[in-house]
């Protein structure tokens, strides 16, 4: 299928609406550290996520919850520096913006200027309206994170699809407006029925981009190392695995275990 694509030097938050606009679907992916963030950039991604989801994926911790504002910025700034293209959005992470609007501020304004970002995302609608209001006035530009929102894990419980009952679904719809009204320049909708996630993305001018909500959004975001099929435990539907990676590594490895073990390496040509 052929489809719009404009030639962008570097994206921006504006070329995001325009986008949008154009019909162009727009790609987001993950990455946490330089030599990965280099790969994903050079191959053409639009948006490099700098998720929370380094706390599972980098960290190995069980939620998103543990990751600390210091070690975000240490890995949006080992990103920023492989990025010659791609837009890079960073996670706020949890306990960094919730008590008060100021709080909000101060960390976003450690992230843009200790990293180099060049937006930052929060989850949540109503709850954190002043935060983002605060942040989108120091001239920070926001992403907004609905539906699925795994900083607040212990709260729903599981991490089950959302907004599947109507009451749930409305307040999505209102929080999407909001954020469009707030002036976020998009909204990451995760985990919730396609047919809401379409309604929402048709209802605002601003782009939606979906991980696991269908593809009537404006884009779709993976994590990096679940498409790369590094990680295999995690198996939920929406999530398509374009390498087996996992399978890969392992063969590599276990083959220069073998290979020093018997001596085969290193080889005449392989020294000095
Ligand atoms: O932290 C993350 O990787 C995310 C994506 C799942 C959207 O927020």
């Amino acid at each position: 299928m052929s489809v719009a694509k404009k030639e962008y030097k570097r994206i921006t938050v504006k070329s995001l609406v325009e986008m949008k606009q154009n019909g162009e679907k727009i790609s987001m992916l993950t990455a946490y550290d330089y030599t990965m963030a280099k790969i994903v950039d050079e191959a053409g991604i639009d948006v490099i996520l700098v998720g929370d989801s380094a706390s599972n994926v980098m960290a190995g911790h069980e939620t998103t919850l543990p990751i600390t504002l210091d070690q975000m910025i240490y890995h949006a700034s080992s990103v920023i520096r492989a990025v010659q293209r791609a837009l890079v959005v960073v996670d706020l992470p949890f306990g960094s913006y919730q008590s008060d609007p100021k709080e909000a501020l101060r960390s976003a304004i450690r992230i843009m200027k200790e990293s180099g970002g060049h937006a930052v995302k929060l989850e949540g609608g109503k709850e954190i309206k002043e935060s983002i209001k605060r942040i989108l006035h120091a001239g920070i530009p926001v992403m907004g994170h609905l539906g699925l929102t795994p900083q607040s894990i212990y709260k729903f419980g599981t991490y089950t699809v959302r907004a599947k009952e109507e009451q749930e679904a409305k307040k999505l719809k209102e929080d999407a407006l909001m954020l469009e009204k707030a002036g976020c320049f998009a909204i990451v909708l995760e985990k919730i029925p396609a047919q809401l996630a379409k309604e929402v993305a048709e209802s605002v001018s601003i782009p939606v981009i979906g991980i696991g909500a269908g593809n009537g959004v404006d884009g779709q975001v993976l994590v990096l190392h679940d498409m790369l099929g590094m990680t295999h435990e995690f198996n939920p539907r929406f999530l398509r695995r374009y390498m087996n990676l996992y399978e890969e590594m392992t063969s590599a490895i276990s083959q220069y275990v073998d290979d020093v073990k018997t001596l085969d390496f290193p080889n005449d040509n392989e020294q000095y």
